[in-house]
């Protein structure tokens, strides 16, 4: 016979074990991690990670990223500081000793009393797929040398590794999410940079020395693998009061994107693909109401991505259309009522932003049932549309976002205040594995994890929920 204590404590039971599976099939997750919250220090300008590198005129804030749409070409760029120096590229495959060059050019800016050093972007052409290329840089004075691989011929079977990480800056935090970035057992082949690097705006003048400063601490992964450029909100520049009207001045001096080859019209909106991905950047601080450029190359854009040749469809962007932290509320909710719809109808496997400090990963949901009439404004699970991923974590000196909405919305599969960096492995046509990773933890250990499914050759339902 049960006791009347006994059975209480088993009435107890069952009722917290309902309770658990009820908390599992909405699926939200609130990460109880718990982490110092004081906000990041920037390193200070004598840090190791700024060093210039020796030699006179020698070249730094060395970088590459995509130089044309499929991947064959690659755009190399740095700054000499003492004279203008060449403008070549030496580079030649691993274990060749033909060496072949390409020449570029040279660009320079003013911001309010600040000049920058002497920019020089060069893409080098016709490069063999899955090839290991050497490349020197600063002939004449100070070479210094690096590598890269080219990617595999666009396909859609071909393995390829993204890393994501958003919102960087130069704090000691930063420098931990690259090193967790770089010491990561699964290695990314090209990072997808989801805007706000250096946050020089942040000094005072918009201290474009911070410009240059991030250049050289970012020099050790960028330099041997491409990463693809979102423009961010400190990215603008815009200090009327400085007289600097022109928004994007510095970062559009020094990063630039392959824009033209994707028949873009600003170097903030553009596509790429990369192995088995198309990967389209979107602009959030650029005109994208209707009948705007950005708008008109979108709307031709998402037709033309063929998903026999690239399954994978990317979307990038800074600010984020779903986030349940308390931090940017709706910036991003303009832009979502535009083009929402387009991203369900042609079936967006995956949407990375940042801006929000903090990491959350959604359910597959949409919102585009609502009009300011009918009042249907709750988002809903819906197997058509993107999953949508905040990893504005890289560790900026503005700190964590911290302060979320309560209780979890139902769209939020996952969420956590820390910093860190994610990959997406994919596999094939069908499969890829991603993995959020935080910076407290072990260079191997995955925060958050997730199977993804294609949404076009594979649309079955991976969300948390179904899971558990
Ligand atoms: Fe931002």
């Amino acid at each position: 016979m049960v006791v009347p204590k006994t059975r209480s404590l088993i009435v107890f039971v069952v009722l917290l074990l309902v309770f658990n599976a009820a908390t599992l099939c909405h699926g939200g997750v609130t990460s109880r991690f718990v982490r110092k919250l004081a906000k990041g220090d920037d390193m200070p300008l004598d840090s190791d990670v700024f060093r210039v590198p020796p030699g006179y005129n020698a070249p730094q804030q060395v970088h590459i990223t995509q130089g044309d749409l499929e991947g064959k070409a690659m755009l190399v760029s740095w700054v000499t500081m003492d004279e203008p120096g060449s403008s070549q590229v030496l580079y030649w495959i691993d274990g060749s000793d033909q060496k072949r060059s390409a020449h570029g050019k040279i660009t320079k800016y003013k911001f309010y009393n600040y000049t920058s050093g002497f920019i020089h972007h060069c893409t080098i052409r016709r490069l063999k797929p899955n090839t290991k290329y050497h490349y020197e840089v600063g002939i004449g004075h100070t070479v210094r040398s690096f590598w890269f691989m080219a990617p595999p011929e666009v396909g859609p079977d071909v393995p390829y590794t993204f890393g994501l990480i958003g919102d960087l800056g130069q704090s000691y935090d930063s420098n931990s999410t690259l090193t967790h970035y770089d010491l990561n057992p699964t290695k990314g082949q090209t990072v997808l940079f989801v805007g706000d690097l250096s946050y020089a705006d942040q000094y005072p003048n918009n201290d474009n020395v911070r410009w240059d400063t991030w250049g050289r601490f970012v020099e050790r992964s960028v330099a041997y693998q491409p990463w693809i450029w979102t423009a961010g909100n400190h990215e603008l520049d815009f200090v009327p009061e400085l007289g600097e009207t022109k928004p994007f001045k510095p970062y559009s001096n020094r990063y630039h994107t392959p824009y033209k080859a994707s028949n873009s019209t600003s170097p903030f909106f553009y596509s790429v693909k990369r192995g088995p991905a198309h990967i389209i950047v979107l602009a959030s601080y650029s005109a994208y109401g209707k009948y705007t450029p950005q708008y008109k190359w979108l709307e031709d854009e998402l037709p033309k991505v063929d998903r026999t040749q690239t399954p994978w469809l990317i979307i990038l962007m800074h600010a984020p259309w779903y986030n349940s932290f308390n931090y940017h509320y709706m910036e991003g909710e303009t832009m979502r009522v535009m083009y929402e719809p387009w991203f369900v109808k042609y079936k967006v496997d995956l949407v990375f932003a940042g801006h929000v400090h903090a990491y959350e990963r959604t359910e597959r949901i949409s919102n585009i049932a609502y009009n300011v009439v009918n009042g249907i404004c709750t988002p809903v699970n819906d197997s058509s549309a993107p999953i949508y991923i905040t990893i504005g974590d890289g560790g900026n000196l503005e700190g964590l976002a911290t302060n979320m909405t309560e209780p979890q919305p139902k769209y939020s599969a996952f969420r956590e205040s820390s910093f860190g960096h994610a990959t997406l492995d994919i596999k094939n046509r069908t499969h890829a594995y991603y993995a959020w990773h935080r910076n407290q933890d072990g260079y191997a250990v995955e925060a958050d994890n997730l199977w993804i499914f294609n949404r076009y050759w594979n649309p079955i339902d991976e969300s948390t929920a179904a899971s558990a």
